[in-house]
């Protein structure tokens, strides 16, 4: 019988050769990503997110944006044409966890940052047929009405700090007069207007 007779007529020996075979495959191509600069460095002129921005950031995820867009521009004609210069790793070294989703109900919003006026953002976001007739995203009236939570902010840019955003400690300490008098409504428009904007796109 041949080696490879006597390893496909046992179970235990099959499994661990395909395990070994699939993890080499795995680990080729994943564990050069850890080093390359291309995707673990920021792209140039980016920032971390201000204090009203990633209180808008979590307002995002506590609404669910997320499962109805993404924030991920794939290198294709018919993505670049519509949304801009596709995604790179770079842009996204600041975003934890990143929002890139896998589902579009609306449309992508990487390159959302500076497409609309604060004001149309705002009109939008209470209810989205006064600008989008056809629109089916449901308003979300109550970003207007609350103030932005200033409790936790230091804490999270602390934390966010020890994970390697450059937040100066003036920053920090400032952070909760950044707040002050904003609305959800204020910090969410900060966070959208911010996106995608480290890359300058053609549109
Ligand atoms: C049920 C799905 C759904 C949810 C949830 C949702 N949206 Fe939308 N969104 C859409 C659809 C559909 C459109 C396209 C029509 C329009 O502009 O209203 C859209 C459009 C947008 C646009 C305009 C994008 C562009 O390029 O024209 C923005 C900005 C936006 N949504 C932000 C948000 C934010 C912020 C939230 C969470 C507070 C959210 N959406 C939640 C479905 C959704």
């Amino acid at each position: 019988m041949s080696l490879q007779q006597k390893a496909e007529k046992n179970v235990g020996v099959l499994i661990v050769l395909v395990l070994l075979v699939v993890s080499v495959g795995a680990l080729v191509e994943i564990v050069p990503l850890f080093f390359q600069k291309s995707t673990t460095q920021p792209v140039a002129g980016l920032k971390p997110y201000t204090a009203l921005q990633l209180t808008g950031r979590d307002i995002y995820i506590r609404e669910g944006c997320y499962t109805c867009h993404s924030q991920m521009i794939r290198p294709f004609r018919a993505e670049t044409e519509r949304y801009g210069h596709f995604s790179v790793a770079g842009e996204f070294v600041y975003d934890r966890p990143f929002q890139w989703g896998s589902k579009r109900t609306g449309p992508d919003l990487a390159r959302v940052g500076g497409r609309y006026s604060d004001d149309w953002h705002r009109v939008h976001l209470i209810n989205p047929r006064d600008v989008v007739p056809e629109s089916i995203m449901p308003g979300y009236p109550w970003l207007q009405e609350h103030p932005a939570d200033a409790s936790l902010i230091q804490t999270k840019m602390r934390r966010l700090r020890t994970l390697g955003h450059p937040y100066t400690t003036e920053e920090i300490a400032d952070a909760p007069k950044q707040l002050e008098g904003r609305t959800e409504m204020d910090a969410m428009i900060a966070y959208l207007q911010s996106l995608g904007t480290a890359i300058r796109t053609r549109r």
